[in-house]
């Protein structure tokens, strides 16, 4: 019997002493592997709310703050790095098989702020709030003088492209007949060469090209049960000679995946003449979390800037820490935030 109080006083023991014996935990560091599953938790839950443009990947966790709200249940501030990859949203590939887009291809960045929960180990976002934006062209121009540039998604060659490539597809192929959703990048050149780049999403409709020969007012884009999304890039060469290059992928149907059709999408309202004028579609709203504009904005600049003294603080101890003298061998932590890029920066 008393072995029997023994084992239970010594099984609750530890329960009962946490609360009052419990240090201040250490603040999370951007790169430890706490933050990194949050911020890989933020960036599918980003890329699985994005409905235009493409996939983004992280670069870098920018800061993080913890605010323990009771046991086993934390709420996490994220800011976030992202970069544009090559798999536009309707792509399948999962994100850790997207490739970051380079430099030279004319970065887009994306900002993100992500508020989430960790609840018994469990995460979810509570709320998040996005903004995209493309490298300036001058930053690219330095490094790369004959780097194409990206062009305006309704820019007049731009269109034109996207329309030939469509055709030429169509008419040589054994697809269904395919029909433009949204036009993703385009990029222009005129030294040495002009030329034009695009990279659009497609989608099945219910037309062979023979079909859509005679009667191309009739042909539908698939139900959502049937829907068949797809992806294609071209380049047309202009000068110093004509050449247009088109290749189209369809990915078959993937269940669940939706696209928003323009005037239906009243949540973020971007129908792609949102992005006319623009060089990218805007991952603030592509990117469509309704809670976010509500409490996202009034938190975030509060509990980023109480965070930031922290961070100074740690980087003016361990210079300190360097006027004295350390044995061989002595690394100086790394500040806890940002954390490393993962790619490059821009
Ligand atoms: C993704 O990459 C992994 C590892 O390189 C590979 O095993 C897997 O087949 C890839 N998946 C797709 C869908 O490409
Ligand atoms: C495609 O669907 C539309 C609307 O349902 C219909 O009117 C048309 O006949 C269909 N076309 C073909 C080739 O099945
Ligand atoms: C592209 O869109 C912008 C904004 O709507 C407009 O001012 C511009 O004239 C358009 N350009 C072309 C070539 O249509």
């Amino acid at each position: 019997m008393k072995a029997l109080v023994a084992l239970i006083l010594l099984i609750q023991l530890p329960a009962h002493r946490a609360a009052p014996a419990a240090p201040p935990p250490a603040p999370l560091g951007c790169d430890d592997p706490e933050s990194e599953a949050a911020a890989e938790f933020a960036v599918n839950y980003i890329n699985g709310h994005s409905h235009h443009g493409y996939k983004f990947a992280l670069n870098r966790i920018d800061n993080i703050r913890v605010v323990p709200q009771g046991l086993n249940n934390d709420i996490m501030f994220l800011e976030l790095d992202l970069l544009e990859t090559t798999c536009h949203i309707l792509n399948p590939t999962p994100l850790a098989n997207c490739t970051v887009r380079s430099f030279t291809q004319h970065a887009v960045e994306g900002d993100c702020d992500v508020k989430l929960q960790k609840l018994d180990g469990k995460l979810s976002v509570l709320a998040s709030k996005c903004h995209s934006h493309a490298d300036s062209s001058e930053d690219l121009l330095q490094m790369c003088p004959d780097c194409p540039l990206l062009a305006s998604l309704n820019n007049t060659e731009v269109l034109a492209t996207v329309t030939a490539a469509l055709n030429e597809h169509n008419s040589n192929s054994a697809d269904p007949y395919l029909q433009l959703l949204e036009i993703g990048r385009a990029r222009i050149q005129y030294h040495p060469a002009h030329s034009v780049s695009v990279e659009f999403a497609v989608a099945a409709t219910n037309c062979s090209a023979g079909e859509a020969k005679d009667n191309v007012e009739a042909c539908q884009l698939l139900p959502e049960d049937q829907s068949n999304f797809g992806f294609c890039t071209a380049s047309r060469l202009i000068r110093p000679s004509e050449d247009l290059r088109v290749d189209c992928q369809l990915y078959g149907h993937q269940p669940g995946v939706t696209y928003s059709q323009p005037g239906q999408d009243t949540s973020a309202g971007l129908v792609p003449s949102v992005a006319q004028g623009f060089t990218n579609h805007n991952l603030r709203l592509s990117h469509n979390n309704p809670v976010a504009s509500e409490s996202a904005s009034s938190e975030f600049p509060s509990s980023v800037l109480s965070a930031k003294p922290v961070a100074k603080r740690a980087v003016a101890e361990a210079a300190q820490h360097d006027k004295v003298p350390r044995p061989v061998g002595f690394v100086p932590p790394p500040p806890p935030c940002p954390g490393k890029i993962r790619h490059f920066s821009i």
